[in-house]
Formats: structure tokens, sequence, C-alpha cells
């Protein structure tokens, strides 16, 4: 594994896929800046990790909702990875909540990324969401790749009638196309590659005192764990996922790697998941779940695939099995529930 002396600014550095990606790049010799908006969870993760105290700092940004500046945050750096968005299904009003700070975040980033002739790459964590067609139905079988574009438009993604997930997947595709319009109208000094990766789980590494603040999608997983048997399990929209630790290893080689430039890669692992898997896994694994979480037989939906091989051979990426996430995951967070009990 090459290591290099870089110093790389990583956005949204204090969340689950964030941290996994400064702590891929400290170990591989970079400098890390972080950005927050939260300047404890910034002194939190510095706190965790002592050996890298003179490697990381932190800078604090505002909330992307009321626009933000990122004029201090990318002074002096080499490259930048833009994780931070918003990923909640839980919203008022998802368009000021999820879409327009999504793309307010991503052109912020790169306008001021721009005026930084140091920095000669960004990458952008985008989605699997602004990969997939919700009307293309198999069969005939076929397989999304990076070209794939999700149709959605501005109208449908912020109509109230449509859930939050919907506005969720409009974030990202919204935000996303204003990166790549923005390096084809600017033709700034850095190129660009962005990632699309479906669902991620798998342990955390950035600051979670409760179980509460688990992100979003490990959240679910948590709750297959601690579902009674006769609690119906939720049903996954796609079958698609990766471990947060191969995606923190994807957002590096971008970095890294200067044939990934002005590439779209879609990371996926190629096996498939359900939460009937997950709930499987669990009940296998932990004494504690034995018989006590719902068994059910899911479809796991075959009819199409995503090509995750790509961003393998050309990120250099083995996708680990679902069977190690979810048990890592879930042994973590049965740790973070005892020691919290009261
Ligand atoms: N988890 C998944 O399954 C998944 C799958 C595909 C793509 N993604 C994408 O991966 C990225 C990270 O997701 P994650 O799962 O790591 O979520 P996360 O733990 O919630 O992290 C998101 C980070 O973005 C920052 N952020 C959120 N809302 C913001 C706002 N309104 N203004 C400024 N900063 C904001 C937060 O940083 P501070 O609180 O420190 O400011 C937070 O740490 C997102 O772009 C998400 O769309 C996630």
């Amino acid at each position: 594994m090459s290591t290099t002396s870089q110093y790389v600014l990583v956005t949204g550095a204090t969340g689950f896929i964030g941290a996994h990606v400064v702590d891929v790049l400290l170990s591989r010799g970079c400098r890390v800046r972080g950005a927050t908006r939260s300047s404890s969870k910034g002194d939190a993760m510095i706190k965790a990790r002592p050996q890298y105290s003179d490697k990381l700092d932190f800078v604090q940004v505002s909330d992307f909702a009321s626009g933000v500046d990122f004029e201090k945050a990318v002074e002096g750096v080499d490259a930048v990875i833009h994780v931070a968005s918003p990923f909640t299904y839980d919203t008022k009003d998802s368009e000021k909540e999820l879409i327009i700070p999504a793309i307010n975040g991503v052109k912020a980033i790169l306008s001021a990324a721009a005026v930084q002739p140091s920095i000669k790459r960004v990458v952008l964590t985008s989605s699997f969401a602004s990969v997939m067609d919700a009307d293309r139905k198999a069969p005939p079988y076929f397989t999304y790749t990076g070209s794939d574009w999700n149709p959605l438009t501005y109208e449908e993604a912020i109509a109230p009638s449509n859930p939050a997930f919907i506005a969720y997947r409009g974030s990202k595709v919204f935000a996303e196309k204003a990166a790549w319009d923005f390096v084809k109208a600017e033709k700034p000094g850095f190129d660009l590659v962005t990632l699309c990766p479906p669902m991620t789980f798998g342990p955390v590494v950035h600051p979670v005192a409760r179980v509460e603040d688990l992100n979003e999608s490990n959240a679910m997983l948590w709750e297959i764990a601690t579902s009674s048997p006769s609690t119906p399990l939720p049903v996954a929209r796609v079958p698609f996922w990766i471990d947060v630790r191969d995606l923190a290893l994807a957002h590096v080689e971008a970095v890294l790697r200067p044939a990934a430039g002005g590439k779209r890669f879609v990371p996926a692992a190629t096996e498939l998941f359900s939460y009937g898997k997950a709930a499987r896994i669990i009940d296998s694994e932990f004494s504690w779940a034995k018989g006590k979480v719902p068994i059910e037989e899911q479809l796991i939906d075959e009819s199409h695939g995503l090509d995750g091989e790509t961003a393998a051979r050309e990120l250099g990426l083995q996708y680990r099995t679902f069977k190690e996430t979810v048990s890592d995951l879930v042994a973590q967070v049965y740790d973070i529930q005892r020691r919290t009990k009261v």
C-alpha cells in the first residue's frame, strides 16, 4: 500500500463514512484537516487519535442550509474529499433540510477549491441514489454502471406527497450534477472523481456516545438486532450495499490514483443483501440474539445488478462479506449499549 505526504481536507469528517476516510488517510501518511459544524465533535475525533495529534486538525464550518464558506478550510491543502451532506429520512421540509443544503455544500466547496492552486483533485461522495432509476424494471436483466443517472426531476423530489427518501435521492443527484457542471463550466485546476455507493454499513469510528446517535443506515441494522421475533422486517429498497471500510479505501484511492481523475464509480459489494439475511446472521453469530430476532425469508431481487467490479479493479478494492460487516457492527453497538445503559 502506497503512502503519501498529501494534506487532504475531509468534509463530514465526524460522520460515519467521513471518519473512516480520515483514518485511512492518516494510516497512509497523509495530513488531514476535517471540517465540521461542531468543534466539540472535531475535538473528540482528535482526542480519540492521540498518535496522530500532529497530523489531524479541524476547522469549523456553518450549516449548508444557510450557505457555507470553505475559504479557510481549503487553505494549503492538496486535495478535498467532500463527504458532508444531510442524510436523514426524518424531515419536516425535505427541500430545505436535504436538497438545498446538499447543493449548497457542493457548490461552496468547489468554488473555494477552484481558487486554491494547490488543490489538484476533489473526490465527492455521491450515492447510488444518483444512479438508480426507480422506473427501470427487469427483464431483461441489466447492470447499473457509473454511466447511469437517476432521471428524478426537481419537482418530483420536492413534492410534499413524496416521502423523504425520494427527496434524499434528489439531493444526491442534483448535488452531483452541480459538481460535474461546475467542472465543465469553470475548468478549475483540479479534476473531479465521484463515488456513488449504495447502502453503507459497518463498524463506527466517529463519536457515537449512545445507540441513538447511530447514523441512518446502521441504525436500520441495529433495529433488527433489537426487534422481537414477531416484528416485520424492513424491506430493502435495493439489494446493493458496501462495507464502510471498503468505501473509505475507495475514497482514498480516488484521491491518490492519477488515473481515477474525471471518473464516476459505483463501489459496491458483489454479494446482495436483505434485512432477512442480516437477521439470520445476527441470530447465528450472537448468543444474546438467538431466537429473539425476526426470522423471515425475504426474497432478494436478483433481476438486475450493480457494477462494483470496475471500482474494485481501478481502485484496488476487495469487498468484505455481509456477514463480516453485520457481525462487526452488531458486536460494537451491543458494547456501546451495555456501556451506556443506566
Ligand atoms: N450511509 C450510507 O448508507 C450512504 C450511502 C451512500 C452515500 N452516502 C453519503 O455519504 C455521505 C456521508 O454519509 P454518512 O452515512 O456518513 O452520514 P452521517 O454520519 O450523517 O455524516 C454526514 C456528515 O455530513 C455533515 N452534514 C450533514 N448535514 C449537514 C448540513 N446541513 N450542513 C453541513 N454539514 C452537514 C455532518 O457533519 P457535522 O455534523 O460534523 O457538521 C455529518 O457528519 C453523505 O453524502 C451521504 O449522502 C451515505
